[in-house]
């Protein structure tokens, strides 16, 4: 049995897994619209990855005796500067996330619910994961503005990160470790 207050941290952690969710679907539709189909690929696979975020708290809340809700949700942005704009409002985002990973596993400790933490730890380490990714695009980013057709190609890598995105979403479900 999980107690009232880990719940509703869990269930807070579910209403941001799908915000980024949405978040990033807007992006995705951003950039596709403006020429920028890897990024797109890339932010859509994004999209994917923060469902079942969302979808693995779900069914730890409820097969611990909790129960997962849903909420309302504001309505993501639509408008972007630019590519760099794109990724730096990612990270600023994963960043926001991440603190807030670790709020609800500073708070299920506090609850001795170790059972919780233990499950946390997941999200922890992905969350160290997507940061440096997208760190390292934005890095990529910079250096390709500086040379004539750099976007492109920089376009062309994140389509290559997305397929490979894909490729291990794809063993998740087929082994159901993803959720
Ligand atoms: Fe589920 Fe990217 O945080």
């Amino acid at each position: 049995m999980i107690t009232k207050i880990v719940e509703k941290a869990i269930n807070e952690q579910i209403r941001k897994e799908e915000h980024s969710s949405r978040i990033y679907l807007s992006m995705a539709s951003w950039a596709q619209v403006n020429g920028f189909q890897g990024a797109a690929e890339w932010l859509y696979a994004q999209t994917d990855e923060e469902r079942m975020h969302e979808l693995k708290l779900i069914h730890y809340l409820n097969d611990r005796g909790g129960n997962a809700h849903l909420a309302d949700l504001e309505k993501p942005a639509t408008k972007f500067k630019s590519l760099m704009d794109v990724f730096q409002q990612v990270l600023k985002h994963e960043e926001y996330i991440s603190a807030s990973i670790n709020e609800v596993y500073a708070v299920s400790i506090k609850q001795n619910d170790y059972s919780t933490g233990n499950f946390l730890q997941w999200y922890i380490t992905e969350q160290t994961e997507e940061e440096s990714t997208v760190r390292t695009i934005l890095d990529q980013i910079r250096l390709a503005g500086e040379e004539k057709g750099g976007l492109f190609h920089m376009d062309k890598e994140l389509a290559a990160q997305a397929a490979k995105k894909r490729t291990s979403q794809l063993a998740a479900a087929t082994t159901n470790a993803g959720i």
